[in-house]
């Protein structure tokens, strides 16, 4: 695949997976339409679009990792989409999935 590119992928779900270029804001590119994903307040406050990552992706930034510690202690995996910017390819569960 093109080297500027990223797929994102949500497995065990019927979405079909994502292909954008890199380093875009996932939250301006996730809908409801294409994702399972669901955003809030979109700023990285209301925990809304509390997902799991498996991909290589810039580490969260101290207010993320704060929001994180307490919706998901110790979860290397939780992430919050909405401050997620794509520098790679990512499968992407939404905490839903895993109850
Ligand atoms: S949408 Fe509110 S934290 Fe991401």
């Amino acid at each position: 695949m093109n080297k500027n590119l990223c797929c994102i992928s949500f497995p065990g779900t019927d979405y079909q997976s994502i292909v954008l270029e890199k380093n875009q804001p996932l939250s301006e590119n996730l809908t409801i339409q294409n994702s399972p994903v669901l955003f809030g307040c979109r700023t990285g406050i209301c925990g809304t679009c509390l997902v799991l990552i498996k991909g290589e992706i810039p580490p969260a930034n101290q207010d993320e990792k704060e929001v994180l510690e307490i919706l998901a202690p110790g979860n290397q995996q939780a992430r919050l989409a909405c401050q997620i910017d794509l520098t790679n390819d990512v499968e992407i569960q939404t905490c839903e999935a895993d109850k």
